[in-house]
């Protein structure tokens, strides 16, 4: 007996010691869980529901404290017991019993004798008339359920976030590039503007530094910021697909691998878990659970990244085309997420009650609203394909909103009943930044012209440039305009389309003064209209006659040329088609930012067609007194002869500049060689056929040897791929001060 009894202690003793008492709020939660799993028989059942019946069971609870003493350790407890406390205070109207006084009663001789509770009879739900204590490896099991289970509910959180940090990090490496490159711009220009990367003899330490820092920056110019991702397309669509440019691959490339291992690691799975036996349903549920949130948590930054407005862009100086890479990615990675999400529930509810169950799951309010949210996601993807986008621009743009404000609905309630997590945090902001933008939008238009109903602009159809120029009135403008920005044209001449809204480049900038100081000096104004200096026929006049405004009007205003295409530009083509009228049109921007192109000294532009907007539209600055430019080449592919003259009727006074060399390629109208007016400018040459882009560069980089380049390309994809592909080939020549631009007219 005594013999007996000693061994009992010795062993009791033995299984005391052969474990530590385990930390945290999980081990008391784990014998809760332990004794849930029983009902005591000193409770009413009809007292409502289990946990208040809970409250009010002595042999429970004294199962509890015991259960806690035996396992847990004593951080945290008198917390966690008061919250127990003060909950079943409001569900069951009953306290608690003072924890110490309770374990008093159960000295240790007589708690060796408490019966086990055993994770087999557990798993029965039995009722229990006695006090019981959970058996170690239950208890474990339990602990090691909540705490896998929890743990993955943090990790899930804090892997969403880390999406923000993310940009956070791209943005800031945009941010401190744009800085550092403004602070070696302004150093440059301190230093002749030559570009060395070598220090003058005897140059103190700083400038080697600088020599390194350039070196850096040069490299950095040539492999990551100026390349196509591979094969020298960027422009040029390769099926129907663009590719982005490498810096923005390698920023989405980076993103979507971040998205992989985020959605990959870190999943506890455990023997014997009492949520989900099986550890192929723990994975199940984790990785849907990981998906889940992380697509969720990518919904802010899908809004911020597809807005038209958005503070990043002046932050980084990246355009809306970059950033519109950027929204397009992370709504694929979010979309690709959410489907995952989707199936890992609908095969965890298949294989608990197949399809039975999966049926009676879709009368839940929560759980259709997220297969809703999945198949309109997938929905939004599916109509954006590049494609559709290029041929039916407005039905996309259309859909696009109405699917994606579905998506937002059917998330709320989606995630509206998780009441824990607070899910709406990440929807909230896709409104709110939505709202914004659409506020922003009417403020720009408000600041171009508070009465904007009243906005009057001129349009002009000319069929043999197939051109429209529109020449909007800017005087009440309050928001300066900027070579290089973009407006969105609204035309509200018809009620239906009123609400469609394009972008165009600003071409020239008439600031009233301006146009008269030209009126006003010798050869400019016979310069301005070489058309009738050379003309008497009626016909020619009356193509003069299609731009009134330049009767002399000193009206400052903004003239925009439009190419006719598809859609909105044809139709207001064809309004203007017989002559030209008074169209009333919003104005909305400026966007974009302007390059201080007038920075450099040597210039060249690589422009097709309307592309010409852009020289047109930077030379006025490049050519005023701050300017440090000395060489502007323009080398112009254009297909009508028409346009190139209605070009240098307008502005040829642009071209009289002798800093300003305008070198055209009439790529089609070849047979009306009727160059006479062209052969009075200077510094104007035509040839036929294509200009080949890469000889341009590389004789221009010849020219300026070391000397800073700005390459600024605006034309059909072809082109503005070979520009690229030029300016690398160039660096990697060593003509280190070569920078390229790429204007493009679409994203
Ligand atoms: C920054 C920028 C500046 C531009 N500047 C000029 C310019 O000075 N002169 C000029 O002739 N053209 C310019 N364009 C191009 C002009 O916006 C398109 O030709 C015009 O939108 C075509 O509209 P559509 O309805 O006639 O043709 P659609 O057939 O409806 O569209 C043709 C293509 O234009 C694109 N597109 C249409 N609307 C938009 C929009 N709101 N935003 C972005 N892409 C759109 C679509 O992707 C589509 O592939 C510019 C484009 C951009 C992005
Ligand atoms: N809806 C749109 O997508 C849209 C709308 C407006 C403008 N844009 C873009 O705006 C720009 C100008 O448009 P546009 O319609 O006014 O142009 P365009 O009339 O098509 O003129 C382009 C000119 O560039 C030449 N060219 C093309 N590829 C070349 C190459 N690789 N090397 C040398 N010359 C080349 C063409 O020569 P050939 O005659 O021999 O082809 C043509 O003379 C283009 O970028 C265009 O894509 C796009
Ligand atoms: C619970 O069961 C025990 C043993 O069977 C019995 O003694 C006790 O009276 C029961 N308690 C109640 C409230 O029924
Ligand atoms: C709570 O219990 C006390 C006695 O324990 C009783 O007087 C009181 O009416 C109860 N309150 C409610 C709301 O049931
Ligand atoms: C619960 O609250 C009551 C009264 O507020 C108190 O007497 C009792 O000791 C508390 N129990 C615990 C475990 O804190
Ligand atoms: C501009 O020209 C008009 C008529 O051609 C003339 O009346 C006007 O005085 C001129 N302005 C200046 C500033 O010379
Ligand atoms: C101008 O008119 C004269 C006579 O009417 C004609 O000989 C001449 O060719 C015309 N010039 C042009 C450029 O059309
Ligand atoms: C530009 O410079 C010229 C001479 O250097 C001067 O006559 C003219 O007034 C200047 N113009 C402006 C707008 O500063
Ligand atoms: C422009 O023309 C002038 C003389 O008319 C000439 O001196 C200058 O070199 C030309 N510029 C270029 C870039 O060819």
């Amino acid at each position: 007996m005594r013999a007996n009894l000693l061994s009992t202690l010795l062993v009791t003793g033995a299984v005391h010691n052969s474990y530590a008492l385990r930390p945290g709020k999980w081990c008391l939660e784990a014998c809760e869980l332990n004794l849930n799993y029983a009902e005591f028989n000193d409770t009413d059942l009809a007292l409502g529901s289990h946990k208040s019946r809970a409250c009010r069971s002595r042999l429970r609870t004294d199962s509890l404290y015991l259960c806690i003493d035996e396992f847990c350790e004593v951080d945290g407890r008198a917390e966690w017991l008061s919250r127990a406390n003060e909950t079943c205070m409001v569900l069951g109207n009953a306290s608690l019993p003072s924890y110490d006084a309770i374990l008093r009663q159960y000295p240790p001789e007589e708690r060796i004798l408490i019966q086990r509770l055993y994770a087999d009879e557990a798993l029965t739900f039995p009722t229990l008339n006695e006090v019981l204590i959970p058996e170690e490896t239950f208890h474990e099991r339990a602990f090691m359920t909540l705490e896998a289970a929890f743990y993955e509910y943090d990790i899930h959180l804090v892997y969403g976030w880390a999406m923000f940090y993310f940009w956070a990090a791209v943005l800031a490496i945009g941010m401190t590039n744009r800085l550092a490159i403004s602070v070696l711009n302004l150093r440059k220009q301190g230093r002749q503007s030559t570009f060395q990367d070598t220090p003058e003899a005897g140059a103190p330490n700083i400038e080697r530094k600088q020599g390194l820092f350039i070196k850096f920056e040069v490299f950095f110019r040539r492999y990551i910021s100026i390349p196509a991702t591979f094969n020298k397309r960027c422009s040029e669509p390769i099926g129907w697909c663009t590719i982005p440019s490498r810096i923005q691959s390698l920023a989405i490339f980076l993103f979507v691998l971040l998205n992989i291992i985020l959605c990959t690691v870190d999943y506890r799975t455990t023997e014997g878990n009492l949520y989900w036996p099986q550890k192929s349903t723990q994975l199940w549920r984790f990785v849907s659970d990981r998906t889940g949130i992380i697509s969720l948590a990518n919904f802010p930054l899908i809004w911020l990244f597809g807005m038209r407005n958005n503070v990043l862009m002046w932050l980084t100086g990246w355009g809306y085309g970059t950033y519109n890479n950027f929204h397009r990615w992370v709504a694929r990675v979010s979309t690709v997420e959410a489907v995952i999400h989707s199936i890992g529930y609908t095969v965890m509810i298949h294989e608990r009650g197949g399809w039975v169950l999966f049926r009676k799951y879709l009368y839940k309010h929560y759980f259709w609203n997220g297969e809703l949210a999945t198949i309109f996601m997938c929905a939004v993807l599916a109509f954006s394909v590049y494609g559709l986008r290029r041929s039916h621009y407005e039905t996309f743009l259309i859909l696009h909103i109405v699917l994606s404000i579905v998506v937002l609905f059917t998330m709320y309630y989606h995630v509206a009943i998780f009441t824990t997590g607070e899910w709406n945090r990440f929807i909230y902001p896709c409104v709110a930044v939505w709202f914004i933008d659409r506020v922003l939008r009417a403020f720009r238009i408000f600041t171009f012209n508070i009465q904007f109903w009243n906005t009057k602009a001129i349009a002009s159809y000319d069929a043999d440039s197939n051109l429209v120029k529109l020449d909007v009135p800017c005087e009440n403008n309050l928001m300066e305009a900027k070579p290089g920005t973009y407006y969105y044209i609204y035309v509200l001449d018809n009620l239906l389309y009123a609400h469609q809204n394009h972008p165009f480049t600003v071409a020239y900038i008439n600031t009233g003064k301006e146009s008269s100081a030209l009126n006003g000096s010798d050869n400019a104004h016979s310069l301005l209209r070489p058309s009738r200096r050379r003309t008497n026929s009626t016909e020619s006049r009356e193509s003069d006659s299609l731009l009134p405004q330049d009767q002399g009007s000193p009206l400052s205003s903004l003239v925009f040329l439009i190419r006719p295409y598809d859609g909105f530009t044809s139709r207001l083509a064809k309004k203007t088609s017989l002559s030209p009228k008074n169209l009333r049109v919003l104005i909305e921007g400026p966007y974009g930012h302007s390059v201080a192109l007038q920075q450099y000294r040597n210039v060249l532009f690589i422009v097709g067609g309307t592309g010409i907007a852009v020289p047109l539209s930077h030379l006025s600055a490049m050519l005023s007194n701050g300017s440090s430019a000395i060489s502007i080449r323009i080398v112009w592919a254009v297909r009508e002869h028409a346009l190139l003259l209605l070009v240098i009727r307008d502005f040829g006074f642009l071209f009289e500049d002798e800093r300003v060399q305008l070198e055209v390629h009439v790529t089609q109208d070849e047979e009306d060689k009727d160059d006479l007016i062209i052969e009075a400018m200077k510094n104007v040459t035509v040839q036929f056929g294509r200009p080949n882009v890469p000889v341009v560069i590389k004789e221009a980089g010849e020219e300026v040897g070391q000397e800073r380049l700005a390459i600024v390309a605006c034309g059909p994809g072809q082109m503005a791929d070979q520009a690229r592909q030029s300016c690398v080939d160039l660096l990697a020549q060593g003509h280190n001060g070569v920078e390229h631009f790429e204007e493009s007219f679409k994203w």
